[in-house]
């Protein structure tokens, strides 16, 4: 059964939208546990636009479930790992122009690079995952960096019309196969919604759903705690193919 991952990165959104003190995403972090999530997840981007440092460590001290650090493989941002200690750094690509993460990482083309960057934070007891497109290339790529998690990235699926979203979970699933075959551990996370999650987080394998904006939404209208329960209820009881199923033609 795949656990969930809460981004609450729009919480500090709407902070940073007045410069102001509220809302503190490390409160809401807490109702986020409080309503049945499995880790906190953050992204910490080099333009500071929402999450700051600040957040990151008070969360480190706060936070009961785990905590995953988003950020990009940079050695300014590894030495903010290194000191923090997150439970879970993920390595994702960063443009300052992008509204949010775009693409995978691309790892085939820096399996040096990063490969030092994933020894250095596992050795000091930080797990690693690399946030990739469902390829093989970059999967095997993957596993030479010596990291022991991929974030399969769900973005193409989610955009996709209904007959795309087909071969899109296919993709995620064959990739879900061919990871666990070079003995890397699989989550995955982008655009996920209430209305798409459930065959996600049916692929065999998947251990984690790292979901931020749909949760963040649905909180405007019931709150955090049980935003954060009804996505959990959806990934613990998945259907197989609750999209696609009446839809056949
Ligand atoms: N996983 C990664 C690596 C991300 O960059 C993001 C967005 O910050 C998410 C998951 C969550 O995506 P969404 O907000 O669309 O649920």
């Amino acid at each position: 059964m795949a656990s969930l991952g809460v981004n609450i990165d729009h919480i500090a959104n709407v902070r940073q939208a007045r410069r102001t003190t509220e809302p503190d995403p490390v409160t809401y972090a807490l109702l986020a546990e409080l309503g049945g999530a499995d880790g906190i997840t953050v992204h910490l981007r080099e333009d500071r636009r929402h999450i700051q440092d600040r957040d990151v460590e008070l969360l480190r001290h706060t936070v009961r479930s785990r905590l995953n650090l988003e950020m990009a493989a940079t050695p300014a941002m590894e030495a903010i790992a290194l000191r923090i200690r997150p439970d879970m750094v993920t390595l994702v690509p960063e443009r300052r122009e992008e509204v949010t993460t775009e693409g995978g990482l691309d790892v085939a083309s820096q399996v040096e690079v990063l490969g030092g960057m994933v020894e250095r934070l596992q050795r000091a007891g930080i797990g690693v995952s690399l946030f990739v497109d469902p390829d093989s290339r970059q999967l095997d790529a993957c596993a030479s960096t010596g990291a022991r998690w991929v974030e399969l990235h769900t973005g193409a699926y989610a955009e996709a019309d209904w007959s795309g979203q087909h071969r899109q979970l296919a993709r995620l699933t064959e990739a879900s196969a061919i990871a666990r075959s070079l003995d890397l551990r699989v989550n995955a996370g982008h655009g996920l919604t209430y209305r798409n999650v459930e065959p996600i987080a049916a692929i065999e394998g998947m251990e984690e759903l790292n979901i931020g904006h749909t949760i963040v939404a649905r909180a405007l209208a019931v709150g955090l705690q049980a935003a954060v329960s009804e996505m959990k209820a959806l990934i613990q009881n998945p259907r197989r193919d609750p999209l696609f199923g009446s839809r056949q033609p």
